[in-house]
């Protein structure tokens, strides 16, 4: 694990987003793998910035997100789909045909949990595998006690995961309780992988996920096994180092 300590979430951000970039720039027909939260939200006003600045194309990528609410239909407000459309999709050259992200709303969640691994197969894997991390410890939405051999099904998410979440729901009935997650070994399989953690509310999981024991109470010290994996902090999500 190669562990990057920045002063401030804007150069925590930047960094990122050099590594996104350079991966890009080095293949341009990339596989990403995408993460959504708030912590991804600079990032991807980063990259949007490199890309109108002309230094950056993604009309070569490919991208899968790691995970969907189970029973959101992608134009539902609160759905991934709609997130990654407002924050990044539309702010790009990407080929809308390569966005890939799983469907909520389907009559089979679990059919099209095992479709969307084959997908991603199909793509040739993920070359680098963007992650945040949940409060908990979670990556993706592989909560606690997620097979560290898991791959994508179908999850319920803990109330802890569902409070922290709630904020853009209307209350926590709302919040879903399933999600349709890319699994712990799917995201040990990416090529490279990118954690990205800001701010202090972080920094229990973080310390768990970089000094703890591997475990699947926390799915992210999975990254310990991946000979690839970059951790990019600021000094708060940093600070139980
Ligand atoms: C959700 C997502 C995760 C993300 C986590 C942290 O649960 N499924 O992929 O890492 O939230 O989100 P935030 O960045 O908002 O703290």
């Amino acid at each position: 694990m190669k562990v990057l300590i920045l002063n401030d979430p804007e150069a925590a951000i930047e960094r990122a987003g050099d590594i996104v970039s350079g991966a890009v720039r080095a293949r341009p027909r990339t596989v990403l793998g995408l993460a959504t939260g708030g912590t991804m939200l600079p990032l991807y006003d980063d990259l949007v910035a490199r890309h109108d600045a002309g230094l950056l194309s993604f009309a070569g990528a490919t991208t899968f997100n790691l995970d969907e609410y189970v029973g959101l239909a992608p134009d539902h407000p609160c759905s991934y789909h709609r997130y990654m459309r407002q924050a990044f999709f539309d702010r790009v050259d990407l080929d809308r045909a390569r966005t890939h992200l799983p469907r909520g709303d389907v009559a089979d969640p679990q059919g099209e949990a095992e479709d969307y691994e084959r997908r991603i197969t199909e793509a040739g894997g993920i070359d680098l595998q963007i992650l945040g991390i949940g409060r908990n410890g979670h990556i993706g939405f592989n909560e606690p006690t997620a097979s560290l051999g898991s791959r994508t099904r179908i999850k319920t998410l803990t109330d802890d995961t569902r409070r922290a979440n709630q904020r853009y729901f209307s209350s926590f009935e709302e919040t879903p309780r399933y999600a349709i997650t890319i699994g712990v070994a799917t995201i040990l399989d990416a090529r490279a992988t990118l954690l990205l953690a800001t701010g202090e509310a972080k920094a229990e999981a973080v310390a768990r996920m970089v000094e703890g024991p591997l475990s699947a109470a926390c799915p992210a010290s999975a990254l310990q096994l991946h000979p690839n994996a970059t951790i990019v902090l600021d000094a708060g999500a940093a600070s139980s180092l």
